[in-house]
């Protein structure tokens, strides 16, 4: 190898080194130290130079997370180590009854110490690492044998491909971790939310969701469904004897794997009560679904000592939590209608409390579902609600039947336009089929303006309805042709408010790539895969023009999100609406990590610093901003770049959370400056 090529297996080993370190900082401790158009740059030199050097490949690269060919089928594989169940309880006094047995076993009188962990609802697996990297991963399956899924597992972000070398404990040469592939419940929510819009079927719940990914036979598909996995414990791992479960976690983490949150070590079972109390308590708050929480005896011996029964050890206990579901009657179903034209069917109920809330509408997603559940106005339904996921009929009770329930039927027209409705083959949706729809137009425009798309000011609903009902606005390029004098017809629009909305369109017109890609509002495109979109485009143009297997691959972006952005840029309205937005003055700032782009390092970029910085002063950290050509201002508005927040932040802070704006770390300001070869 000449030295151009060592140069370049260098180069290449940093750059997988250091992705593997900004996946650890993201993913495990949430505390990422660039910005995500940073990360997307490190992966693309990665991607380019294996590309241009297929002799230094490496099945542990990051880059390997996506894009193997889709598997025949999965291979039955044996656990070495069964992978047990977990008995349950349903109550305190069966917690107690759990305690009380487990004494009587070991002969103690003395409390416990237990680790208490909350028991994720998704779905269990196992991975195995040996001589430190990733090597294969199956299912659960019935415990003894589980299905070959490596290549799925390995699209998992927050999953190691390496495991830390350089952590307190060195990591052993075989290792089986076991834990949970969940999918959080905003992912879950989104995900839902976009296979409803793209007329695909919806999960039921989290838990199936993960599961289905997880069974792709195309690993791009499970590449691009937002999982997670937690880790709980160790399957065999020759070598490593710890003494307690509060070690095996220990070891877990010093080897860079994610280990299940808010875990808590507590001595006496009243404090494994108090546990379950305050997690049922707190649950809506906990980013992913949990169904209870898990009781395990610390101390391996006595593990070893109380042994298992069946296929449950005797050590640990699942208490569940009660169901967040309740019964119902079925009043009534209302159809509405999306932005992409799916007519959603919606039940309406008598008004029953879930957990603390009052529910009174829910989806009942398609009419397949519909049919597969049988579901009838009249019906005594079963309501459930997952985290703060909308609330969907999860089945009916036939027995409550009298025989004057009535059948759903979907509306030949659309219930907003009175154009048919259609159902491709293929679709779980009906579809309105004008693409004039004044429902779709709504949702479009509404879309378009929120808060996380273009951010228009005062353009709310019931102005949406009157600009959509008296022709003035036809398509979301319109907003940008109106006067003052359209506005003030409308009602309740006096002249102060029709210039401050006119101002606030006008403002939109200069905003990111990435928002302007949100806003367009492509099916399966949310805002993170917007972002992700725009760091690999650059500019609007080059995204419009790009190929399904440029995008197929990207961070999240499999088959279908890349088919979806192709699809959508094909369509002839589609164009002339992008048309008409740019002939309308909206332009994008190109989003780019490359530091050549642009005279000034950070020329065009302001900066409001907030807070107290480690490692140099607010006067310091302004003066290299203006330096580099850079703004430093004081208060922040939509146009600012960057807040930047150190420890104490004043209220600027929660204002660039309000308006949308970036906020930076310490670490990451100093980062960006780094990049921009600011000193
Ligand atoms: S420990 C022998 N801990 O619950 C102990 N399991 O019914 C085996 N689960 O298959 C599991 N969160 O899928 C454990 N913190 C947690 C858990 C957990 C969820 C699931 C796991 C397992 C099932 C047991």
């Amino acid at each position: 190898m000449g030295a151009t090529g060592r140069d370049t297996a260098t180069r290449i080993a940093a750059l997988r080194a250091a992705i593997e370190r900004h996946n650890h900082r993201y993913y495990v401790l949430d505390d990422p130290e660039i910005t995500d158009a940073s990360y997307d740059s490190l992966m693309r030199e990665l991607q380019e130079l294996e590309a241009a050097h297929p002799e230094l490949a490496s099945a542990d690269s990051p880059t390997r997370r996506v894009g193997s060919a889709p598997a025949g089928a999965f291979f039955p594989v044996r656990h070495r180590v069964p992978m047990l169940s977990l008995q349950n309880a349903f109550t305190e006094e069966e917690l107690g009854d759990f305690d009380e047995r487990i004494r009587r076993l070991l002969d103690s009188e003395a409390p416990l110490p237990f680790v208490l962990e909350p028991k994720l609802d998704g779905l269990a697996v196992e991975a195995v690492y040996v001589e430190g990297r990733f090597a294969s991963g199956s299912t659960r399956g019935d415990g003894v044998t589980g299905e070959e899924i490596g290549a799925n597992l390995r699209t998992v972000r927050s999953l190691p491909l390496r495991l830390r070398p350089d952590g307190p404990l060195t990591p052993p040469a075989y290792l089986e971790v076991r834990g949970e592939v969940i999918m959080r419940t905003r992912d879950f929510a989104r995900l839902n939310r976009e296979r409803e819009e793209a007329g695909a079927p919806p999960f039921a719940n989290p838990r199936n969701a993960a599961a289905g990914a997880l069974r792709q036979l195309d690993p791009r598909v499970s590449a691009s469904r937002p999982l997670a996995i937690v880790c709980y414990g160790i399957g065999d791992c020759p070598g490593f004897a710890p003494a307690s479960e509060t070690e095996t976690l220990e070891a877990l983490r010093s080897w860079g794997l994610p280990v299940v949150p808010l875990v808590e070590r507590a001595v006496g079972i009243a404090a494994a009560a108090a546990y379950y109390r305050r997690l049922d308590a707190g649950r809506d708050e906990l980013p992913f679904e949990i169904d209870g929480v898990v009781v395990k005896v610390d101390d391996i011996a006595s593990q070893e000592r109380l042994g298992s029964v069946s296929r449950s050890p005797r050590w640990a206990v699942a208490v569940k939590f009660p169901p967040r579901s309740a019964r119902t009657t079925l009043r009534a179903v209302e159809f509405s209608v999306g932005r992409t034209g799916v007519v959603t069917p919606v039940a309406i109920m008598a008004p029953v409390r879930i957990g603390g809330v009052e529910v009174e509408r829910a989806t009942l997603h398609n009419e397949d579902e519909i049919r597969r559940k049988d579901i009838r106005v009249g019906d005594t339904v079963i309501v459930t609600r997952a985290g703060d996921v909308i609330p969907a009929v999860q089945e009916v009770v036939p027995s409550l039947r009298t025989g004057s329930e009535l059948p759903i039927v979907f509306p030949p027209r659309c219930p907003s336009c009175r154009a048919l409705i259609n159902r491709e083959a293929g679709q779980a949706a009906w579809r309105c089929t004008s693409l004039a729809c004044p429902a779709r137009l709504r949702e479009t425009i509404r879309h378009f303006a929120s808060r996380r798309a273009l951010d228009i000011e005062g353009l709310g609903e019931k102005l949406i309805d009157q600009l959509v009902d008296r022709g003035l606005v036809n398509s979301v390029a319109d907003l940008y042709r109106l006067t003052t004098e359209d506005l003030l017809p409308l009602e309740r629009l006096a002249e102060k408010s029709a210039g401050k909305l006119i101002a606030a369109i006008g403002r939109s017109r200069s905003t990111s790539l990435s928002r302007l890609i949100y806003a367009l509002g492509i099916p399966h495109v949310g805002e993170q895969v917007a972002r992700v979109l725009a760091a690999h485009a650059g500019t609007f143009e080059a995204l419009a023009s790009a190929g399904e297997d440029e995008l197929t691959g990207l961070r999240g972006v499999g088959p279908e999100i890349a088919a979806s952005v192709t699809a959508f840029f094909r369509q002839p309205e589609n164009r002339r609406i992008v048309a008409a937005l740019r002939e309308n003055g909206v332009h994008a700032a190109p989003e780019t990590a490359d530091p050549s782009a642009g005279s000034a390092p950070l020329g065009g970029r302001s900066f409001v610093f907030t807070g107290v910085m480690n490692s140099l002063t607010r006067e310091q950290a302004q003066a290299l901003v203006t330096r580099a050509g850079g703004r430093s201002l004081s208060s922040v508005s939509r146009a600012t770049s960057y807040v930047v927040v150190g420890s104490d932040p004043g209220a600027k802070a929660l204002q660039a959370e309000k308006l949308g704006v970036p906020r930076l770390t310490e670490s990451e300001f100093l980062a960006l400056l780094k990049q921009k070869g600011v000193s």
